[in-house]
Formats: C-alpha cells, structure tokens, sequence
C-alpha cells in the first residue's frame, strides 16, 4: 500500500484483501537475473509459456487451448474486438461488470441484456428467459459470468451446460474471475472445452490469488477458437517475473485454502447480520463480495460516514441497484470494523 492511502481500507473493487501467498514474495527476493534480460524461449519449445504449459497440465487440456493475458480484462477485450463488429449484437446479464458494456460500445456492439432475476434471498439467471432472448437475437457473442458481478449468483454446471447446448452456433464467453471462492472442483473445465469448441472460459490471477497489481489472467478454450488464439499469442513470451509469481501462487494451496475459509465464514458473517437487520437485504454470493440492499434514506448519510472513517465499499447506481451495497469481503479485522461502522451509523442515526 502506498503512503497516501495507507489508512484508507478499499473493499469496493473485489480486490483480495489478504494478498497472495508468502512464495509469491521469495519469487521477488531471489529472482535470477535472466528472467528480466533475456526473452523466454518457450515458442521455440512450442508452448507459449511456462504458465500455459502448467495451467494446460492442471487442467488436464491441450497448451494449445490455453491463452494467456493481461488479465482477464485484456482476454475480453481481446475477444471482443476480435469478433465483434459494429452491428453485432452480444448478449449481456441485465445486471454486470460494466466492463462488458464498455467494450461492446468501442465496436460498436449492440447491446443485448437478458434476465438477471432477483428472488428471495439471491438473484439467479433466468435460464429460459436467456434461451428465449438468443433464439429471438441470434448474437454473435454471448457473455455469461457466473459467479457473476455484482449480484454474486452462479449457474450450476448442469445449467451451464443446458444454456451451452443451445448456444452452440455463437461464441460464448464465460468469466470465472471469481468462481476459485467457491468452487474446489476444476473438472468442469475440460469436459466444457472439449465438449464445447466455441467456449472461451476466462479465469484470473486478480481475485482468488490476490495478484490483481500483477495483471495476469488466462482463458481456456475450444477448438473454434485456434484463429483468436493465434492473433493472441506473444511469440517474444509473457511477463517473465509475473508468471513466476503466478506459479508460485498456484503451488500454494494450502495458503489459498486457509484463506478461503475466513472468507466464507466472513461471507456468513455479513450475510446472517445483515439479513437479520431491519430494511437491509444481503444476497448470497459465491464470490469475494456480498451485495446488500440498504434503506434508501440512508444510503448518502451511511456513504458519507464511512467514507470519512476512510472506508470505502461500493455504492451501487444503476437502474435496479440503487439502494445496494457492494461489499467486498476483507480481512477479518476489516470485516468486523465495517460491520461495526454500519452499526454505530445507525444507532447515532436512529
Ligand atoms: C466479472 C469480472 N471479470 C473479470 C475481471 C477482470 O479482472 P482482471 O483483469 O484483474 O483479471 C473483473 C474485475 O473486477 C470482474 O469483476
């Protein structure tokens, strides 16, 4: 943390609180010169990297079907501006990242929303609804986010596989920046890209391993896809010094799973208080953060206190999400300060 902000706690960007395991660092402390002069050779092996080549034998996948980037933002751009052309329509969750809007709208996209439905104490996708709407719109591009931001629900496997045999004839982006919060089991991963060639399924360093200042991110896709795979790939090689980190980061499970546990009993936490708090409604999340509806008549007063006791989180402001909270899941100690921060407003408030 800089010292301009040291005091300021940010849990408004889902950014990990926690940050990444101790080997990340002893890659920092003894980094062996060549890794910073010399461009990789890994082409010339036939990989595009050693983080492909791993990620590709974790998951038990061809390196060829492995992409690597800048994180999971440059892959969407990436493949945003590689398919979409102005006039194309791409299928967007009614309620998500805004990112995804912004890069249809640099093609010149057109902008197609489908259902995001709230219920009674989570939002889910309303998967008929989003048959209905590709059927009628025949997209060029479809995006699904699951866990998705900033409502936090995800589609199970068996549903994601429903919607993905309907949508067989498009490309189909599916980002799993945060699915790691959740989700242990990683078999789904190739069982989708081989049965789906059209898939692209985005994951990233940013969120569960608390890497998001290094900007690394990867996509593991189908077959359809080796033209976009080509265009993407550096043949000079990666960030030799990030790609380091992230391996070390993905040998350090014992770190990230120790970590994820106070996440979930914390997700609990806020979860449980909030709900049993008149006027407030939080929504189960499968990810680092928990959206939360507040009384509308203190959502200026509340963002005023906190942001003056140098906590920040997430006011929502769009169309269906204005009196919500975006919450994202600190530290303990941050977690409890929040907590406490929100009571004390409204007992002073009362
Ligand atoms: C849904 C979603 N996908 C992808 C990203 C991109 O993360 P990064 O570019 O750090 O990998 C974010 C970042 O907030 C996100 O919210």
């Amino acid at each position: 943390m800089s010292t301009d902000n040291k005091a300021i706690i940010y849990l408004d960007r889902n950014e990990n609180q926690y940050g990444p395991a101790p080997k990340c660092f002893d890659v920092l402390r003894n980094i062996d010169s060549v890794e910073l002069y010399e461009y990789s050779r890994d082409f010339a092996r036939g990989v595009k990297s050693r983080l492909s080549e791993r990620l590709a034998k974790d998951f038990g996948i061809a390196e060829k079907n492995v992409m690597v980037g800048y994180g999971g933002e440059d892959i969407l751009k990436q493949a945003v501006h590689c398919y979409i052309h102005k006039g194309d329509k791409i299928m967007i969750p009614a309620y998500s990242w805004w990112y995804y809007k912004k890069i249809s709208d640099e093609k010149g996209g057109i902008k197609i929303e489908y259902p995001i439905v709230e219920g009674k104490d989570s939002f889910y996708y309303d998967i008929e609804g989003m048959i209905k709407v590709y059927r009628e719109e025949k997209p060029k591009l479809v995006l699904i986010s699951s866990p998705n931001n900033p409502t936090g629900n995800r589609l199970e496997i068996e549903q994601l596989m429903y919607v993905l045999e309907e949508m067989k004839d498009t490309v189909v982006i599916l980002d799993e920046a945060y699915t790691l919060f959740y989700n242990k089991d990683n078999s789904h991963l190739k069982k989708l890209v081989e049965k789906y060639p059209n898939l692209i399924i985005i994951r990233t360093f940013s969120k569960y391993y608390g890497l998001a200042g290094i900007r690394i991110g990867f996509a593991l896709m189908g077959d359809n896809h080796a033209d976009f795979n080509m265009f993407s790939a550096r043949y000079l090689g990666y960030n030799r010094l990030t790609e380091l980190i992230g391996l070390a980061a993905l040998d350090s499970a014992d770190y990230y799973s120790e970590m994820r546990e106070k996440m979930t009993a914390d997700m609990d936490m806020f979860f449980n208080e909030f709900n049993a708090m008149p006027g407030f409604k939080a929504f189960k999340s499968y990810s680092n953060f928990i959206l939360v509806e507040i009384p509308e008549q203190i959502k200026d007063g509340l963002k005023k206190y906190l942001t003056e006791r140098n906590m920040i989180v997430k006011f929502m402001a769009e169309d269906g999400l204005f009196k919500h909270l975006r919450i994202t899941i600190g530290t303990q100690e941050q977690n409890k300060l929040l907590m406490k921060m929100i009571k004390d407003y409204l007992k002073e408030n009362n």
